[in-house]
């Protein structure tokens, strides 16, 4: 294994949060401890691999995935189930998108590089930074200095649906503030990881206002994680032009929201692209661009 490729595996390692990992099970324990009104058993806490291995199992796998994990069942001694839902607790790795997702980054990349494919990289909707700071390590990594690393988001969170195809979808900060990121918290994640520089660009507001007008000439990566259909659909007739042919177009929610893939059907529909469909898990796609 190369330098590189350890680096970019260590930064995955890292943005998932997996050497600590037994942190986040012990939060989730002792939440619910204080949901259940249990007292918290402090050597639980300190041994929690070995005092709850199916929890730090699931957790993990879950994190393979990028699945929620955070809705935990617990059977009391009649035999009764009770869920509880710790989501807003429980979860903090820098990227939602799971290990799966972040080698299909890598994939892509992998291809840009050893074929030369044209452009910047762009990521609609980054939440925490995770995936994206993947990107400038993977450019960093290889010495990519000619290329950009676009960073498209609100950073207020998803807006409320306004369009009929989104109807019943409202992610917006009031009823889901976790995924409302602040600017400066996104910019101080890359720092964190050392990558917060002039090569990464950062596009503050709605898709609609920032991605037409903003001074992009062309993309190597088109990662839409918007969520929505009007998100997916201002990323793709925003940008889906200026990706070079060669260049990858991923779709973060293409399996797990109705709206997402609706937006990329008629999208290609519209636009008459045969590019065959990938299937990354349960919720990322991409294709490639052929023309
Ligand atoms: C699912 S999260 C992205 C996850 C992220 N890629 C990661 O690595 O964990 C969706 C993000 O998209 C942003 N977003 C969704 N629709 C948007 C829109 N129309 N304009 C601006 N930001 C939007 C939200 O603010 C949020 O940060």
């Amino acid at each position: 294994m190369t330098l590189q490729v350890r680096y970019i595996e260590l930064l995955k390692n890292s943005l998932l949060n997996e050497p600590y990992l037994e942190n986040e099970v012990r939060l989730l324990y002792i939440f619910t401890m204080l949901a259940t009104q249990k007292k918290v058993d402090v050597d639980v806490v300190r041994e929690i691999g070995r005092r709850l291995p199916d929890w730090v199992k699931q957790v993990r796998q879950a994190r393979q995935e990028g699945r929620p994990w955070w809705t935990v069942t617990l059977t009391d001694a009649s035999g009764s189930a009770q869920k509880i839902n710790l989501r807003n607790v429980c979860e903090f790795s820098h990227t939602m998108v799971g290990r799966k997702r972040l080698d299909n980054i890598t994939h892509c990349l992998d291809i840009v590089r050893t074929e030369n494919v044209p452009g910047d990289l762009i990521e609609t909707g980054v939440w925490r930074g995770g995936a994206s700071i993947l990107m400038r390590g993977y450019l960093a990594a290889w010495e990519m200095n000619d290329r950009k690393l676009w960073v498209a988001d609100s950073f207020e969170g998803l807006p409320v649906p306004s369009l009929p195809q989104d109807e019943g979808w409202d992610f917006s900060a009031s009823k889901e503030p976790i995924l409302a990121i602040p600017l400066e918290e996104v910019q101080e994640n890359f720092r964190l990881y050392n990558l917060l520089d002039d090569q990464v660009q950062f596009l503050k507001g709605w898709f609609c206002d920032t991605l037409p007008t903003a001074p992009i000439e062309k993309l190597a990566v088109l990662r839409l994680d918007g969520d929505l259909y009007e998100s997916t659909m201002d990323g793709l007739n925003a940008l889906y032009d200026k990706v070079s042919p060669g260049g990858f177009i991923i779709v973060d929610d293409y399996g797990d929201f109705e709206p997402c893939r609706r937006a990329i059907t008629e999208f290609r529909q519209a636009r008459n692209i045969n590019d065959p469909i990938e299937v990354i898990d349960w919720a990322g796609a991409y294709w490639r661009k052929s023309r």
